[in-house]
């Protein structure tokens, strides 16, 4: 005869749970934990009426208090400005080559320009304005569009070969693969190599000299030292700001380039470019 299974009372101080023999005590919950647990009900209750906390389907709930990070920014921001805004006044009214003779705006435009260099220029330029392939140093005195602080603010307020400002500065070197043989850009890029000094075979240069006058002269110059008005850069120095080796020689003259800057007035006030022009300009390479 099997034995029949003895079925267990619930002891009433457990809640009736078992596993493997472990019964589970049916003890009430602490007081202190009790309260500590309704307290933080109530302190949520009051934390999302006071403060911004629920988002809606337009933006949030904004509290009772009104509090606001975002306030508390724009505040610090709006008084900033007004401490900065004599000084910007008369940063907007005087000579751009008067601004470096004035102590006070001299030592303004230094770290006003600088802060705005890091923020808006360095991405391109460099954090240093040592520039990149395709993006010029700004610490020599070789410049493509001019480096006088009318000409850097030029520079800065309409941009360059960009297509948002009417003004930017443009030129365009044609792609020269379409025009010229492989041959032919082959001999006129050992004509630059000639003109800068580097090796480069005499044979095909000579022959490349004809080439530059016809092609390349009208924009770089006869003697191949640029031309401020069309930002064509100096081949016939050390600086190169897409690379002077033949194999980028070749491919600069086969397919061209196109460096773009955007325009930034609209993007900066007045005073911002000139603080950042002035800053530029006093690098090191300005005129
Ligand atoms: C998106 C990249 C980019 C940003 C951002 C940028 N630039 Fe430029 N900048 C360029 C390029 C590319 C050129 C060269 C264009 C060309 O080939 O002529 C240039 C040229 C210049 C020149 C002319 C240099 C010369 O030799 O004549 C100046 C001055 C200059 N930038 C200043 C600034 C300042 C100041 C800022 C910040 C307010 C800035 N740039 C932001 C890309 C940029
Ligand atoms: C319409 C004017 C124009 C003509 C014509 C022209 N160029 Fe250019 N060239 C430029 C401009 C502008 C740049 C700079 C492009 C930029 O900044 O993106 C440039 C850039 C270059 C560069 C790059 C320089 C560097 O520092 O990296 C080389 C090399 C060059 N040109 C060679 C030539 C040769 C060779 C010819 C003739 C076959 C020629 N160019 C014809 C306007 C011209």
């Amino acid at each position: 005869m099997s034995k029949k299974p003895v079925a267990r009372k619930p002891d009433p101080s457990t809640t009736g749970h078992e596993w493997d023999g472990i019964r589970e005590f049916d003890n009430p919950m602490p007081r202190w934990w009790l309260w500590t647990f309704y307290l933080t009900i109530i302190w949520g209750i009051g934390y999302t009426v006071l403060y911004p906390a629920w988002p809606l389907v337009n933006g949030v709930t904004h509290g009772l208090w009104g509090f606001s990070t975002r306030q508390e920014v724009a505040a610090d921001i709006k008084a900033f400005a007004d401490r900065n805004a004599p000084i910007e006044a008369k940063l907007v009214a005087t000579n751009l080559t008067d601004i470096a003779k004035d102590p006070d705006l001299a030592n303004y435009t230094q770290n006003a320009g600088h802060a705005i260099f890091l923020t808006w220029c360095a991405q391109c330029h460099g954090a240093g304005a040592g520039g990149a392939k395709g993006f010029p140093n700004l610490l020599d005195n070789d410049w493509l569009w001019g480096g006088t602080i009318d000409n850097i603010h030029t520079t800065i307020t309409h941009g360059i070969r960009n297509t948002t400002d009417p003004d930017a500065r443009f030129s365009q070197m044609p792609a020269f693969g379409e025009i010229l043989t492989p041959e032919e850009i082959d001999q006129v890029a050992n004509h630059v190599l000639a003109i800068s000094g580097q090796p480069n075979d005499a044979g095909l240069a000579a022959a490349g000299t004809k080439i530059f006058a016809d092609n390349c002269a009208s924009c770089h110059g006869e003697d191949g030292k640029g031309n401020r008005e069309f930002g064509a850069p100096n081949l016939t120095d050390a600086i190169w700001l897409y690379g002077g080796d033949p194999a980028t020689i070749k491919e600069t003259v086969t397919k061209a380039r196109f460096g773009v800057m955007p325009a930034w007035q609209g993007r900066l006030t007045e005073a911002q470019i000139r603080a950042v022009a002035s800053y530029v300009h006093g690098l090191g390479g300005g005129e």
